[in-house]
């Protein structure tokens, strides 16, 4: 893979792009593609016909995979609808690991249940060499006291200090709604679900690939976590708004040696392994002697 492809925004078709690039070159590739539900894109037309949409996203589904390198893996972002399609198209050619349920509430499609939940297919290339480390989320606590929300049944004192691992739903990562949070685009996602992806199944200095990069949340997600990225968008406006949010961001997502996800100051997701790092930056508040992880705690001295 040629060094001069990495940290860029391409303005480009995906499939033209990739095509130059090698087989088993990237360690992560993520895609959150047109959904083909009529959108408001500033260029692209999000309405083809069924099975000419399904053609098009087989087309990128193969080359997403043959990119990957056999430790890496393959995450793919929709609503279930376009899932299941896509599981046949990936069953052939990678290796099924999860589809993870992120919840969050969709617009009411007339009579049907309302849908609740975006899956996010996450596939290996190989499963055996696949590159994946346990993840923790943070326990709710109160904003003001810090203690645990959750009553745990009296098991308080026998649980991880900073948060359980975290299963294939995901119920503690919203959806961007405030207009303030948003750039001009009908459906950016938040950086830290991405961070999350990120923390999950690559190294620092890996690469991450995004072919519908959008206005650049997983190249922001992989530069605030000291990983490599390329970013591919068809319109050139959001590649310019992604260029311009990238000049702002710093590889600083870390707290001591550890890199962590935060969001609004909090840490969010941690590696499992990180834990030994990541206690030792705790506060201590002024009213107790030591660390008493059931309280608060969860603001580090070194969040960026
Ligand atoms: C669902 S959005 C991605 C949003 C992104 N995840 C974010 O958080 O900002 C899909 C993007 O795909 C882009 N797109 C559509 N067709 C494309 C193609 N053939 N090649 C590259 N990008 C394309 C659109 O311009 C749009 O920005």
């Amino acid at each position: 893979m040629k060094e001069s492809f990495f940290d860029q925004i391409i303005n480009d078709d995906c499939l033209k792009f990739m095509a130059k690039l090698p087989d088993n070159s990237v360690d992560m590739t993520f895609a959150d593609p047109p959904f083909n539900l009529n959108k408001k894109y500033n260029g692209y037309k999000d309405n083809r016909e069924f099975q000419a949409y399904l053609d098009w996203c087989e087309q990128w589904i193969c080359e997403m995979v043959r990119i990957t390198k056999p430790t890496g893996s393959i995450f793919v972002h929709n609503i279930p609808k376009w899932l299941t399609n896509y599981a046949t198209i990936l069953n052939d050619v990678a290796k099924f690991k999860h589809w993870i349920a992120w919840d969050a509430s969709t617009a009411p499609m007339g009579k049907s249940l309302q849908p609740s939940h975006y899956g996010i297919l996450y596939y290996a290339k190989d499963l055996e060499l696949n590159k994946f480390y346990e993840i923790r989320y943070s326990h709710k606590r109160c904003r003001k006291c810090g203690y645990l929300q959750k009553d745990y049944g009296g098991k308080k004192a026998s649980l991880h200090p900073f948060g359980p691992l975290i299963s294939d739903v995901w119920t503690d990562i919203h959806r961007i709604k405030h207009n303030k949070y948003r750039d001009e685009h009908p459906c950016q996602l938040p950086v830290h679900l991405l961070e999350r992806l990120i923390l999950m199944s690559t190294d620092v200095n890996d690469v991450v690939l995004d072919p519908f990069i959008g206005t650049g949340t997983t190249a922001i997600a992989a530069k605030r976590l000291g990983r490599k990225f390329i970013g591919i968008d068809i319109d050139k406006m959001y590649v310019d708004i992604t260029k311009n949010k990238l000049s702002h961001e710093k590889p600083n997502s870390k707290i001591g040696d550890a890199w962590v996800s935060f969001y609004l100051k909090n840490i969010v997701t941690i590696r499992d392994i990180d834990w030994e790092i990541i206690k030792n930056h705790f506060i201590i508040p002024d009213n107790v002697k030591e660390i008493d992880f059931k309280k608060a705690y969860y603001k580090s001295k070194t969040i960026p």
